[in-house]
């Protein structure tokens, strides 16, 4: 009998061995998995072609990061290196591969070696970037793991983007994240082959990166008081209360962003956010605005009302004024820096949510309409957008907006970025869909797809933001909206605004694991989604993210709360997670449940006189979702009652 156990133990092995799971995010064009197992050992190394400056800088990445975690010394070799077991190569196509384009590869894994090919040295990192998530989760960890197998299982894949912008957009205004932490954001995201970092580096909340011509911007404007707990609600200032909360990025900085972004293939679009979102600007150089006044940074106290009918309008005036030469002047000045600064061929002049209410009022701006026969304010801002559009161009670079910089009519060249309206066929034509009708290029972040700053689960267990967007809706993001020629479409974004987020490990929560779900958006076929199997792959990386110290949320894992109305006066309670094969437990007698509790099956009815409602989530006997309470108070709320 223990013989038999024995063979059946080893043939499970076996098979398993055989069968070795593939779990890449973004899952690649083509997979042909390969028999047995690919093993790094002591005398591993890593060879690039000769001369091949930026290839070399990918191979020594692999090189330090394999060697960290497995204590082996792997150098890093010039030339081709063919022969010898557990070697990894890294090969430039000579004669251009035209299926694998600028960012695609080819990796072959056998027993004896791991190669990739590619065209340019940004597909070996594509092609690197796969290969690890083929090793051990503790290729990921931060030091030297103990008793691993380092070994990859022999496949050959094929694989390159759909879309050249895979973005994601960091508000460092709203929270100042320093040099470090961008460093570390950049990091992350390169693992799931993201290219582009839009960086918001300016709103009402601080303007965070140093214009030696504009010493004022950085002293005044890159500060504002802290304040602790719900952004958006918080006291207005007093004197007493210091300006000392914020920073901003020396030039250094930037160039040393700049660089750190590039060496991993990743470009920065600056994004400078004009003529609304100024109020850093304005308490620096109260000039620019329309409205005379003192100004002073935003802490998080409530300056703009946003009514549910009718257009939001500002309490203070946080705009530019669009009549006034000073701001075409102080434009001019910015983005003469900030066009030396970063070399990506677009400079993002924001342009979204521009109140109007003073700019109705302005003597100046209604003669400024007269003068150049403005009909309305949709046409001055198309006026002051044309102007911006001019003065981008003049240092050599395009020029993106968000999508308001189409009303009153968009200036010929300018690309827009699309986050308002939801998608065509959705909730009515998006800017993006317009602006591609009109022959503009376009980078599609529909708010109800892609904005990372909504709640990722049931609001109880979230910082309030207005909106929610669960995994599985990022995950049916389409880029390419119907009707559309798809060669005006550049690709897609997540937009992390940071209002509600303090710290590194909340941009790292809101990011991941919705982030994994937008890269396969962005990155792989259309043809190829599917939810289940791409679960299976999250799970897979979410251990990886906690080998790498990175904070996710589990949100994919807990219910929903939905309630209504039962009977005379009863409610029941509906709880539907995202993902099949997730067990629900309840109670509502207080106590804490866990799986030897009542499992959820069917809408349950809420006892008369219970007080709360307690759930947790399990998953193969394991807990996988934090524990969640809500109050029958606030269940009858959601019912209506
Ligand atoms: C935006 O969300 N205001 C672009």
């Amino acid at each position: 009998m223990k013989r038999i156990v024995i063979v059946l133990l080893f043939v499970a092995i076996s098979t398993h061995a055989v069968l070795a799971q593939i779990n890449i995010i973004p899952q690649p064009v083509e997979i042909k998995t390969g028999q047995g197992y690919f093993k790094l050992n002591p005398n591993s190394g890593i060879s690039y072609p000769a001369n091949n400056t930026d290839a070399r800088r990918v191979a020594e990445q692999l090189a330090q990061q394999l060697s960290r975690v497995t204590g082996y010394k792997i150098p890093v070799l010039s030339g081709i290196m063919t022969t010898g077991l557990g070697n990894i190569t890294l090969n430039i196509n000579a004669n251009l591969d035209p299926k694998l384009g600028n960012e695609g590869y080819n990796l072959k894994v056998n027993e004896t070696i791991t190669t990739i090919t590619a065209n340019s040295a940004a597909g070996l990192f594509y092609g690197v970037q796969t290969f690890k998530q083929l090793l051990p989760d503790e290729i990921e960890g931060m030091v030297k793991a103990e008793n691993i197998q380092w070994q990859a299982p022999a496949v050959e894949i094929t694989d390159y983007p759909r879309f050249g912008w895979r973005g994601l957009m960091l508000d460092v205004s709203r929270h100042f994240f320093n040099k470090e932490e961008v460093k570390r954001y950049i990091d992350d995201m390169v693992k799931y082959k993201y290219n582009i970092l839009h960086f918001h580096l300016t709103d009402d909340q601080g303007w965070r990166i140093e214009i030696k011509s504009l010493p004022k911007l950085t002293e005044v404007g890159a500060w504002n008081v802290k304040k602790t707990g719900r952004f958006g609600t918080f006291s207005k200032p007093d004197s007493t209360e210091p300006r000392d909360y914020g920073g901003f990025y020396t030039q250094e900085d930037i160039s040393e962003l700049v660089q750190y972004a590039k060496d991993r293939f990743v470009n920065i679009v600056p994004e400078i956010d004009v003529p609304g979102h100024s109020l850093a600007a304005i308490a620096s150089y109260p000039e620019l605005v329309s409205t005379p006044g003192k100004y002073y940074v935003n802490s998080g106290e409530k300056f703009m009302e946003w009514p549910p009918k009718g257009h939001f309008y500002g309490l203070i005036d946080n705009t530019l004024n669009p009549a006034s030469e000073k701001v075409y002047t102080f434009l001019d000045k910015v983005f003469t820096e900030i066009a030396q600064l970063f070399p990506f061929e677009y400079i993002h002049m924001g342009g979204d949510e521009t109140a109007r209410n003073f700019w109705e009022k302005s003597a100046e701006i209604k003669a400024l309409m007269q003068k150049e026969k403005l009909k309305n304010l949709d046409e001055v801002q198309a006026y002051f957008v044309t102007r911006v559009n001019k003065i981008i161009n003049s240092k050599g670079k395009k020029m993106i907006g968000w999508d308001e910089i189409l009303d009153g009519g968009l200036t010929p060249g300018a690309a827009v970025m699309s986050w308002r309206g939801g998608q065509a066929g959705v909730s009515g034509m998006s800017g993006g869909a317009r602006a591609a009708k009109m022959g503009h290029e376009v980078v599609m972040t529909p708010q109800d797809f892609v904005y990372l700053d909504y709640m990722q689960g049931d609001e109880i267990m979230e910082p309030k933001v207005y909106a929610s967007l669960r995994m599985k809706k990022v995950y049916s993001f389409e880029p390419i909206p119907e009707g559309v020629d798809p060669k005006f479409i550049k690709g897609g974004q997540g937009n992390l605004w940071t209002e509600q987020v303090y710290n590194l490990r909340q941009l790292q929560y809101m990011t991941w694991p919705r982030g994994l779900a937008l890269s396969e958006a962005v990155w792989s076929p259309k043809s190829s989604r599917n939810w289940s199997d791409f679960i299976t792959r999250v799970e897979d990386q979410l251990a990886r993210l906690t080998m790498a110290g990175t904070k996710y949320s589990p949100a994919m894992y807990e219910p929903d709360i939905k309630a209504s109305k039962a009977g005379a006066n009863g409610v029941e309670v509906q709880l539907n997670t995202e993902i099949d094969g997730v067990d629900v437990y309840y109670s509502f007698d207080n106590s804490f449940p866990d799986n030897y509790y009542p499992k959820y099956t069917a809408p349950v009815t809420v006892p008369k006189d219970a007080e709360q409602l307690r759930i947790v989530s399990y998953r193969n006997g394991r807990q996988v979702g934090r524990p969640m309470t809500i109050s029958v108070a606030e269940l009858r709320k959601r019912a209506g009652l």
